[in-house]
This record gives structure tokens, sequence and C-alpha cells, in this order.
């Protein structure tokens, strides 16, 4: 898993709020569950993955979280109309839609497996063990710092559409991982807007961009695979070792066709290096994926 995306829960800052369901308004988006064929799902080679299983619905898990931890990154930015309009008519529903196309595609591709309930189990624990992510303490740091995020969820989905032995399933990751480059594009063109205005040194970027790969791979991952593996063997605890061992296996299957080298493109990209000092950092950065990433 490749995301590290979670911020403090809004439920964090204010429990109040914390069942408050997020309106999602309408939005613009490229594709729709409308728009898949899901009657292609039929004999399913995928079915027969239990890794690709993990894989996916841990990824709809975490998808699904998204209203839950972003009306703070919102916050963040209330004055500035360009980023909170996108922020809410665009980005939001976009990530929803991800939640909701992929756990329809577990619910029709592993039928016995009881998506609301072991969700309802994950997001109790996930709410109330947030990872240790906070906010940037700047807005060009945390728009450099969402940059990450996003690469790390495109380099995701977009080893999943070649890895998927399902052609829907290649389609979905493949549209989702269209989304997540394009929500790459649009932070990482505030992030410059914000750099012209309050400009942060190179230095300060790097260590935002660190936090946020530090989160890769976290609690949020954690968590969703604990959940995954207890519905599945529930007098077993789950200890670090089952953690590693799912992650090992993940690995296997995602390695020979991670995009390491778009990835770190796309993780350089807000340093702004200079053209000679980018290509000796590409190929250094790019071992260093490989050992790190995913
Ligand atoms: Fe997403
Ligand atoms: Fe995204």
């Amino acid at each position: 898993m490749c995301f590290g995306r979670s911020t403090v829960p809004e439920h964090k800052r204010n429990s109040s709020r914390c069942d408050a369901p997020t309106p999602i308004p309408a939005n613009r988006q490229r594709w729709s569950l409308d728009s898949l064929d899901w009657q292609a799902i039929s004999s399913n080679p995928a079915r027969e993955s239990e890794t690709l299983f993990y894989l996916v619905t841990a990824a709809s898990f975490i998808e699904s979280t998204t209203d839950r931890y972003t009306a703070n990154l919102i916050a963040q930015f209330r004055g500035d109309n360009e980023i909170t309009s996108w922020l809410e008519q665009q980005w939001l529903p976009d990530e929803i839609q991800h939640g909701h196309a992929l756990r329809r595609y577990v619910q029709i591709v592993w039928p016995n497996f009881d998506w609301d309930r072991v969700y309802i189990s994950f997001l109790d624990e996930f709410s109330a063990h947030c990872g240790p992510g906070e906010l940037e303490p700047t807005r060009t740091r945390e728009m450099a710092s969402r940059c990450v995020v996003e690469m790390g969820t495109a380099s995701y989905y977009r080893t999943l559409s070649l890895i998927s032995p399902d052609p829907v399933l290649a389609t979905i990751a493949g549209q989702i991982a269209h989304d997540e480059i394009r929500h790459y594009k649009h932070f990482y063109r505030y992030f410059r807007r914000f750099q012209k205005t309050e400009p942060e040194s190179r230095r300060s970027v790097s260590i935002a961009l660190l936090n946020r790969l530090r989160m890769i791979d976290g609690q949020d991952s954690f968590i969703a695979m604990k959940h995954l593996y207890r519905n599945s063997h529930p007098c077993e605890p789950f200890n670090i070792r089952i953690y590693r061992n799912l992650r090992r296996r993940s690995r296997q299957l995602i390695e020979p066709h991670f995009p390491y080298r778009m990835c770190i493109q796309m993780l350089l990209k807000p340093l702004d290096l200079s053209p000679q000092v980018h290509r000796i950092a590409l190929p250094m950065a790019e071992t260093l994926a490989r050992w790190v990433v995913p």
C-alpha cells in the first residue's frame, strides 16, 4: 500500500463533528461508476488472488475515509476560493468516487466478504488512532506534502492497473491513476503559486516531502490490513510479523511493475533542482526508492 495521506482527522480537533456527514457537491468528473462495464466481471481470475484482495480492499477502505480527514485540509486554505472550490468540488468527489468504485468491485468479486461490516470496524480504529501526520506548518509546505500523497497514489494505481488479471479492475485502477496524476498537477501548480507569495527554502520543502514520505505505508495501511486479516483469521492475533509478511507478498506482486522513475520524478519536482543536479539525483533517488517503496 502506498498512501500515507491521513492527517489529523477532523474529529480529533472537534469531536462534536465526528459523525457529521460530509456533503458531496455536484462535481465534474471524467468518469463515473455508471460508465464502467461491471457486467464484464464474470469468472474472474482476480478472485483467486488473496494478495490482490488485500491490495484492492485496503485501498477501498482508505479511499473511503477521505471525507473524515479532509475538512482540516480545506480549512488551511480557507480564504483562497480557487483552492477550496477545487478541493470541495473536484478533489473530494474524485477521492470519494475512488472509494465507491473499489468497494463495488470488491463486493462483486469477493461476495462473501462483508465490506460494510469490516469497514465499520476498520473505521472505528482508524478514527480512534489517527496517524502521526499533521498538516505542515505553512501552506507552501502543505502543498508540497500533498504532491507526495498524490505521487504515492498515482504510482500505486498505475501499478495496480498493470498487475490486474481482470480488465475491469485494470480500467478502474487506470481511471483512478489518471485522477491522481491530475490531482498532483493541481497541487504542484498551487505549490508553485505559494512559492511566489510565501516562499520556502529547498531545505524546508525537503522536510515537508520527507515528513509525508515517512507516512507512506503507515498507520492507515497497517490498520486496514489488520481488519482484513482478522476477518479471515478471527482466532489469530494480528501482529507486525503478519503485516510484514502481507507486505512482502504485495511487494512481490507490485515491484516488477512499480513506476519508480515516474515516482521519483514527481517527488523531486517541487525541489526545483537545476537540470545538472536533477540528472545526478534521479538515478540515486530511484535506487533508494527501490529499497523503500512500495
Ligand atoms: Fe484517490
Ligand atoms: Fe488524489
